[in-house]
């Protein structure tokens, strides 16, 4: 057998094998408490989960048109005018199974050899897998602690090429928990201005998950830049649906027809009752993003507060989403050696911050979506084990 070469360029999230070894030692009996995986520990809203038995008694087990039934398209147009403020045509829509999709099509659409593609690092690692798949060349746009791990706009503006064909963003951001600042955002659009040819991914997927009461700036609030930004968006997280599979981005009005096309080659629909509860999330009360907001703000408090009470680990306040990222460079240890004797010695799944990209040496990722008692057992068990570490002999 002979398979393609670009197989070999495909990378992975490594949050899954260490959900794998987790589940392994949780199986031989150990206490594992999981901080590594990202999805909401809440179950998806009960009036969600009705509207899709519904749809399934009402008989929606065919085939829904490629880019998802307007009644669904209709509906993220109504919050997407709520929740930005923006005016965005159902046209525009393309539902897909799940926010990754999006990054899948998008990058695939502009990369391929002699492309240049910039993507943030330390961030979701699919980016860099899929630009090293699609033959185009990743460029890393630096996240700084010292800017709360935003970037530094003229920086991100001077790394662009004649090549560069598209530029991701993602804020909230896994893994960090950073929210670009309103003028780090102004800046670079403006700067963008000199670079017509380089199109934009936002991945907004924890757009509703911030804190302190800081806003969510979308770039759908720049309209000098809707002929060419596609933004990323679902259901995943906001209302705790990461297995329903359903996600959807606005595309430009000149990209719609190839997102479309690139549907109908890959999956043809989402499935037609997960779209039915779609409509009943976005519709429907809203009440229990905001309580889970607020788990997730508590909980962030003690883990942030925690990490830092501990000698040779520093913790910024993140922003949004539900990760805190920990320098842990004074432990002595490196990322990977630490998220492997944390696990095995210490038994809390964590992700070294590497597999994030080559900029996350030094961090670990700690997703919060757990339980205030377990997030403060982990920090317990994880204060113990480096002081052990540290102990001479
Ligand atoms: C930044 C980011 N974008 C997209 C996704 C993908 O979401 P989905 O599960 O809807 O494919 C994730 C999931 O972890 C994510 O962290």
């Amino acid at each position: 057998m002979q398979i393609a070469h670009r197989m070999a360029e495909l990378g992975t999230e490594t949050a899954f094998e260490v959900l794998a070894r987790a589940e392994a030692l949780a199986r031989e009996g150990r206490d594992i408490i999981n901080l590594g995986i990202g999805q909401p520990d809440f179950k998806t809203p009960r009036h969600i989960v009705e509207a899709a038995v519904k749809a399934l008694h009402d008989g929606h087990h065919g085939y829904t048109p490629a880019p998802g039934i307007l009644g669904l398209r209709e509906a993220v147009c109504r919050d997407l005018e709520s929740n930005r403020g923006v005016t965005v045509s159902p046209e525009c829509i393309v539902v897909v199974p799940g926010g990754k999709v999006t990054m899948f099509f998008a990058i695939m659409m502009f990369g391929e050899a002699g492309a240049e593609i910039l993507y943030p690092n330390p961030g979701f690692p699919i980016y860099e897998s899929v630009i090293k798949f699609s033959g185009a060349t990743p460029v890393p746009i630096p996240l700084l602690e010292e800017r709360d791990f935003s970037f530094d706009a003229a920086a991100v503006l001077d790394s662009i090429t004649p090549r560069t064909r598209l530029l991701i963003l993602n804020s909230p951001a896994n893994p960090t928990g950073g929210a670009i600042p309103r003028e780090t955002i102004d800046e670079l659009v403006a700067g963008l201005d000199r670079h017509p040819h380089v199109a934009v991914l936002s991945d907004e997927i924890y757009a509703r998950m911030t804190y302190d009461g800081r806003e969510h700036v979308s770039l759908l609030g720049y309209p000098q830049l809707r002929r060419r930004l596609i933004v990323l968006d679902g259901w995943s997280k906001t209302y705790a649906m990461t297995g329903w599979r359903l996600g959807y981005a606005v595309w430009p009005e000149s990209l719609v027809e190839g997102a479309t096309r690139l549907a109908i080659n890959c999956h043809s629909c989402v499935n037609a009752a997960a779209q039915y509860a779609g409509i009943a999330a976005l519709d429907g009360p809203q009440d229990s993003v905001g309580e889970m907001v607020r788990a997730f703000d508590e909980r962030r408090r003690v883990i942030v507060n925690g990490l830092n009470a501990i000698d040779g680990v520093g913790c910024r306040m993140p922003g949004g989403a539900f990760y805190a990222f920990p320098n842990i460079t004074a432990t002595g240890m490196n990322a990977r050696d630490l998220q492997s004797r944390l696990l095995e010695e210490a038994g809390i799944a964590t992700i070294a911050g590497t597999s994030f990209g080559a900029y996350g040496e030094g961090y670990l990722r700690f997703s919060y979506a757990n339980s205030i008692d377990n997030i403060g057992r982990a920090l317990e068990r994880m204060s113990e084990f480096l002081s052990k570490a540290a102990a001479p002999g």
